[in-house]
């Protein structure tokens, strides 16, 4: 799988394991506090048990925030207005997408994502939608500094970011990626972003925590994924999923909590986890009107509208990439 700029996206050996992968994997669990990165939770199964998790009654976060895409749209039109090209990181939420395309009669839609299969059938699926509607897929790690189409070059741009994806990250990793964001789009872009709130406890750990176990087995799906891809012998009926509310850090912990001491072997590599030790997944981090601010600006990016669905449980943030000047 190669990139528009000619750079392999995904690697792997010869035994057909993705290398960053292993790297990740090892690496997490040789820490005194085990901990692995979040996008490995998002293999095929996984996708889809994230799917499964977004129709739960306790996981609130996807239907608020498509109330606020749905209830909004004149407000969209006003603050954003016609002729945009929109740039969404990340081609996933095909029910989400839609629904701003027709409250801002965009001139362009350029998704980018890492897996070229699901940006192709993401971008195929909007131009069916949206007739007439210019699609330019690109093929991409949205992490980085993406290199536009040409033929979006001179036309305004707003990013589109939603589902809270930014929450997966810590600070110094959003505020790398709204940089690059701003340098992807261009001074006088626009950002429409996605970003959950801060509530009570009880509501948080249910939406992590869901009476059906969905949550559980999305979480444990990475030991699975591990024990196969990595060759490992890790005892998944000895870890239990556990969310925790981390309030220092304003943040959701999914962890894998083991039940009695362990030994394991992953990629050849013994690890050993006493009971109550546990492997540290993922974060989902909330905000609040400052600090959804604060991170934003610290990326380059002023908030210029803020929506809340109904309840006040989810924000969606309109913010622009001002041009940079010199101030007190
Ligand atoms: C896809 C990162 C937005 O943090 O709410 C849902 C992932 N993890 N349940 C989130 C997730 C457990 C989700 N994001």
């Amino acid at each position: 799988m190669t990139s528009a700029q000619g750079l392999k996206l995904v690697e792997k050996d010869a035994s057909g394991v993705d290398t960053k992968f292993r790297a990740d994997i090892l690496a997490g669990l040789s820490q005194a506090q085990k901990a692995t990165p979040a996008r490995w939770l998002y293999d095929d199964a996984g996708s889809q048990l994230f799917e499964d998790i977004t129709q739960l009654p306790e996981y609130y976060p996807t239907r608020a925030e498509t109330q606020i895409l749905k209830t909004r749209g004149d407000s969209f039109a006003e603050m954003i207005g016609a002729g945009r090209a929109v740039v969404e990181f990340g081609s996933g939420s095909s029910l989400k997408t839609p629904l701003l395309l027709s409250a801002i009669a965009p001139a362009a839609y350029v998704p980018l994502d890492i897996s070229g299969d699901f940006l192709r059938a993401a971008a195929q699926d909007l131009a069916e939608k949206f007739p007439g509607l210019p699609v330019h897929p690109v093929e991409a790690d949205f992490m980085r500094q993406v290199a536009l189409p040409d033929t979006v070059a001179d036309m305004p741009k707003l990013g589109f970011f939603p589902g809270s994806t930014i929450g997966n990250m810590v600070a110094r990793t959003s505020v790398d990626l709204l940089r690059n964001m701003r340098e992807t789009l261009g001074e006088g872009a626009q950002l429409l972003i996605g970003m959950d709130l801060i509530k009570d406890t009880d509501t948080l750990i249910a939406a992590y925590d869901d009476a059906a176990g969905v949550t559980a087995e999305f979480n444990r799906n990475l030991v699975r994924r591990i024990n196969r891809e990595l060759d490992g012998n890790i005892p998944l009926d000895q870890l239990q999923h556990e969310a925790r509310w981390n309030d220092e850090h304003a943040r959701i912990e999914m962890h894998l909590v083991a039940q009695t001491d362990i030994v394991f072997v992953v990629d050849g590599h013994e690890f050993a986890m006493a009971g109550g030790d546990t492997i540290h997944t993922e974060n989902s981090h909330k905000f609040n009107r400052r600090t959804s601010s604060m991170l934003l600006l610290a990326g380059g990016w002023e908030t210029q509208a803020r929506w809340l669905d109904d309840q006040e449980r989810f924000s969606l943030i309109l913010a622009e990439a001002k041009p940079n000047r010199s101030a007190p």
